[in-house]
């Protein structure tokens, strides 16, 4: 019986290959630069690129918001453009707004689905402005034969979110721009990567196994959990009212920016996992399972909206649906939840700086849209029950 399937891909397993793994872009790079995580990686880019306080930078509105402190902590100014709700961006907007003040443009390819990246980097180029593409959603992914992170002056991407690491982000630039190269960047405070892993550790596998061992393995892995969490939250009630500074507890899965973070590198236990990862094995198993769900959802004609077909290249982060009505995402995550499915409400967070009245498309796309996990522990068998509890929940709401 499966008990629960999870939203992230889990410690363990694709790390150990039986043949020489092979790193893949922009891993394999010798320019490759590693952070933390992805939001320090940006922060290297506009470093990296000389944007200077004061500077203006072109950027979506349908944003996480994490991306937009490393801008304000540098005193750049964001403008925001539209994105449809197909994920288009206002290619004339962003044309004509590219005025004297403005240094460069952000893309972020949403899912791991690419930009309209020619079209963008042919404006950039033409304004003489620089295209920084956030490559956080799009790590193994390509556009036609040329990954995404080659099209732009600087790429960031969010290592962490793709596969099973406490910490790990990057960067990578044309090499003539780059004013921001360090050798080696800080080993992550070890306290702080100790209870990232143990965090990735304790979270269950999604395994078929006896009744009993899973009964034993469950109960085992609960109290650790339990304890764990116990231990964090204390922790962490601690940093933040008694040392916000301190730097030992800092995760990299929480909204926070932290300046001194910049300095960090990822740790050596990320570097290690990174080097033994079977990456084309990741790809092949994300693409089936999107392919999977949207078999599915194309058959049943329900009223969900979709995004499409992968193109040839795409690795997908997730397979997002539309739910037509803002409640009903409530709704349906947490019956999912229930049922042992952790899904993604994704992006509902609104940043307090944007003036989302003025970016309905953004709105409607941070209140309706919901991911499900597509990764690479995900086996059809998940697929089919995830389906099945979709279809079950769609039944009733
Ligand atoms: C599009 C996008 N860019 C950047 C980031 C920041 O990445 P990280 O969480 O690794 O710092 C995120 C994180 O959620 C994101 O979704």
């Amino acid at each position: 019986m499966i008990k629960k399937i999870s939203g992230k891909p889990k410690y363990g397993d694709y790390i150990k290959v039986t043949k020489k793994p092979k790193l893949i872009f922009p891993l394999d790079q010798r320019r490759c630069e590693y952070y933390y995580s992805g939001r320090y990686a940006f922060a290297g880019a506009l470093k990296s690129l000389n944007i200077k306080p004061g500077k203006k930078i072109l950027v979506p509105a349908y944003i996480c918001g994490i991306e937009l402190e490393p801008i304000y902590h540098h005193g750049i100014i964001p403008i925001f453009y539209n994105v449809d709700r197909n994920l288009n961006p206002d290619l004339a907007f962003i044309e004509r707004s590219i005025g004297r003040n403005v240094s460069a443009v952000l893309a972020i390819h949403y899912f791991g689905m690419a930009q309209p990246i020619g079209a963008l980097k042919k404006i950039c180029e033409e304004k003489k402005v620089a295209l920084i593409e956030d490559c956080s959603h799009a790590f193994m992914s390509r556009h036609g034969n040329k990954p995404l992170g080659t099209f732009g002056d600087a790429a960031f991407f969010s290592l962490l979110k793709s596969i099973p690491i406490p910490n790990g982000g990057c960067l990578i630039t044309q090499k003539k721009n780059n004013n921001n190269r360090i050798a080696t960047r800080r080993e992550p405070d070890k306290l702080s990567t100790f209870l990232m892993t143990a965090d990735l550790i304790l979270q269950k596998p999604i395994e078929q196994k006896s009744r009993c061992k899973q009964w034993a393995e469950q109960a085992a892995l609960s109290s650790c959990l339990v304890i764990l969490n116990g231990f964090r939250k204390g922790l962490a009630g601690v940093r933040r009212y008694l040392m916000p500074n301190a730097l030992w507890l800092a995760r990299s899965d929480t909204y926070e920016y932290i300046e001194e973070i910049e300095q960090w590198g990822i740790s050596e236990k990320s570097r290690s996992i990174i080097k033994t990862i079977d990456y084309n094995e990741i790809i092949k198993t994300r693409v089936r399972n999107y392919n999977l769900m949207y078999e599915y959802f194309q058959n049943k004609n329900l009223s969900v909206k979709l995004f499409g077909r992968l193109k040839p290249g795409e690795c997908p982060l997730l397979f997002p649906i539309i739910l037509e009505k803002e409640n009903k995402r409530k709704l349906v995550y947490k019956a999912l939840k229930e049922k042992g499915i952790v899904s993604h409400p994704w992006w509902d967070r609104f940043h307090p700086k944007v003036t989302w009245e003025d970016f309905p498309d953004a709105k409607f796309l941070k209140n309706n849209l919901l991911g499900f996990p597509i990764h690479q522990n995900i086996e059809p068998i998940h697929i089919e029950k995830m389906i099945e509890a979709f279809d079950n929940i769609w039944g009733r709401i």
